[in-house]
């Protein structure tokens, strides 16, 4: 599996990243919303100056990155691009960023380091400040394991950041989305179309991890969870 044909080639701009969203935005966001969050690919939304919904989970995910970060099922490895692109606006350190990294099980392009399963990464304990699954963890099947690898690669008061969509907007979503990467390879019977906060917090309890924070984004539609390494 390789391309960025999934994920389009361009990067949404900043403009689009900004947050909290302008009054102005908010509107024109909410007039375009059928465009955006169904009919249009995220480089089509960002083409007509909307935000897409890749740049509504990157810039809820941006600002909670600290240090040295690992995105786990990083698709086309947006959110570490972005992390260096970004780091001196949202006053993050540029070291930090330079020194994070994406993986991913099939090869989307944009420079991810590819495994063959996110239970076994290739790093030491606690090298990492952040491990993030973003939109991620019901396409791995190994998502427990996955979780409780990513406590073993934090260091001790590290988080996980991840977003993640409820079962129901997942179902509805997924047949909506006729450009989403699930569409250009086989599915893993395994695999959710979302999985609920209850499951989300099963996810970070069987890992040892406390929550933290829950925010909604993206008019209630999807979720971040922040949990941390105790
Ligand atoms: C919906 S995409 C999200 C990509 C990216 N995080 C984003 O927000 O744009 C789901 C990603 O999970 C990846 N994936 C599927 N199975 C995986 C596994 N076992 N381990 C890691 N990533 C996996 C897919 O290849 C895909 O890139």
């Amino acid at each position: 599996m390789t391309g960025t044909h999934a994920f389009g080639a361009t990067e949404p701009p900043p403009a689009l990243l900004a947050r909290p969203k302008s009054a102005a935005r908010h509107l024109y966001d909410l007039v375009g919303a059928p465009l955006r969050l169904a009919l249009l690919p995220d480089a089509g939304s960002e083409s007509l100056g909307l935000t897409s919904l890749r740049a509504e989970r990157m810039a809820a995910v941006l600002v909670e990155l600290r240090g040295r970060v690992l995105d786990v099922g990083a698709g086309d490895n947006l959110l570490v691009r972005l992390y260096r692109r970004e780091a001196v606006r949202l006053r993050l350190d540029p070291v930090d960023a330079a020194a994070s990294v994406g993986v991913d099980v099939h090869d989307w392009g944009g420079g991810c380091v590819i495994v063959r399963s996110s239970a076994a990464l290739p790093f030491g304990d606690g090298v990492f400040d952040t491990v993030c699954f973003v939109a991620c963890l019901n396409h791995i099947p190994e998502r427990a394991a996955a979780v409780r690898e990513a406590a073993r690669l934090l260091r001790p008061g590290g988080r996980v950041v991840a977003t993640m969509i409820g079962r129901v907007v997942g179902v509805v979503g997924h047949k909506l989305w006729w450009y989403s990467e699930d569409k250009q390879r086989e599915m893993h019977h395994e695999e959710k179309w979302g999985l609920d906060e209850r499951e989300m917090l099963e996810l970070f309890e069987s890992a040892d991890l406390a929550v933290e924070k829950i925010d909604s984004f993206v008019y209630g539609l999807n979720k971040l969870y922040v949990a941390r390494r105790r």
